[in-house]
């Protein structure tokens, strides 16, 4: 008899966190350790994520990533940390600050492998300073790389659901418009979070994955075949307008850093940049391993979705 593989999720209330957890739950041969900060929230929905996961048999655990000795705790007899969180703190910063005291903690305790909260495109391709958000996922990465455990990093691409939220500041479906940068022919990977979820689990329990960057993708396209594809399944005409080049773009980056001084304000921007580069494209997508999950393409998704709430973005706390 195989003993069980213990995984410690953290962020599991979270919108990746959580939807990992269902996917997990349906592995026999995972035992999931679910790290939350307050059992006792007063938060209904984290409530009810929290009394979803102990009826899946998880064991919750309290702990914050910038409390050493509770991630001591929480890593003990632990094989796999995965990494779920997100967030700006008071105390520091969720994703580097956080991740690499977790990291150590981790370490301390003799977990066998990190998985970081990546979730997003090949951020090995870029320089430190191209984006914040990657600057972030870049150092923790490094640091991972470094710490003798075994890793897998998570690379979806952009969520689907965050690609045409506000937040992209792309599409803007009330007024009926699209902008973006460049000449809009350069391929893309979207990925929903459910299916990032699905995949994630399979990438837990998947020996190949060990040591790789785990590469998938429920879609890969350009800005113009996406707006194409919003037009065919909505039957909606979009006002379409090029902002400019994309040595435009960098200008106005650079210029709104001198202006406005808050990191945040460019991250948008950075994002399209890097996604009208090329930078970031996966090139090892592994989908075809687990032919059981049909991802989403982006015409499925649009033809199920009117809100566009911006779910899976990322919020302070
Ligand atoms: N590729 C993309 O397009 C894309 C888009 C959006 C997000 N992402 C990435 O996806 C990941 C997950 O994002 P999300 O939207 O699921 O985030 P989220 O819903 O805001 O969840 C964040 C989780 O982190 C937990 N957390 C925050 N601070 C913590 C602390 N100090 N100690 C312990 N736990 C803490 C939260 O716990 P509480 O419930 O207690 O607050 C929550 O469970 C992030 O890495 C994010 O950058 C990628």
């Amino acid at each position: 008899m195989t003993s069980k593989m213990t995984v410690l999720i953290v962020g599991s209330t979270g919108h990746m966190g959580s939807r990992i957890a269902w996917a997990l739950a349906e592995k026999k041969d995972v035992k999931i350790r679910a790290l939350v900060r307050n059992r006792q929230t007063e938060d209904v929905k984290k409530q009810q994520t929290i009394q979803r996961l102990e009826g899946l048999g998880a064991e919750i655990v309290e702990g914050d990533v910038f409390d050493i000795p509770s991630l001591e705790r929480a890593c003990t007899g632990v094989d796999t940390v995965l990494s779920a969180i997100s967030g700006f703190q008071s105390r520091g910063d969720v994703i580097v600050t956080g991740q690499l005291n977790l990291l150590n903690a981790a370490k301390q305790a003799g977990v066998t492998r990190f998985i970081p909260a990546d979730y997003s495109a090949d951020y090995f391709q870029m320089q430190l300073g191209d984006n914040l958000v990657w600057d972030q996922r870049l150092t923790v990465g490094q640091a991972v790389k470094e710490s003798g455990l075994d890793y897998t990093f998570i690379m979806n691409g952009g969520f689907t659901e965050s690609f045409f939220a506000p937040f992209f500041q792309i599409f803007n479906f009330e007024a009926g418009t699209v902008e973006y940068w460049g000449d809009g022919d350069t391929k893309f990977d979207l990925t929903t979070t459910d299916d990032t979820a699905k995949y994630t689990a399979e990438a837990v329990v998947d020996p190949r994955t060990i040591n790789t960057s785990f590469q998938v993708a429920g879609d890969v396209m350009t800005m113009k075949e996406a707006i194409a594809a919003y037009e065919e399944v909505k039957g909606k005409k979009l006002t379409v307008h090029c902002k400019g080049s994309l040595d435009d773009l960098k200008t106005w980056i650079e210029n709104t850093k001198a202006r406005v001084r808050v990191p945040w304000a460019v991250v948008p921007a950075q994002c399209q940049l890097g996604m009208a580069l090329g930078k970031g494209k996966l090139h090892n997508i592994v989908n075809d391993r687990y032919p059981h999950i049909k991802p989403t393409s982006v015409r499925e998704y649009l033809a199920t979705t009117n809100a566009f709430d911006g779910g899976g973005v990322n919020k302070d706390d």
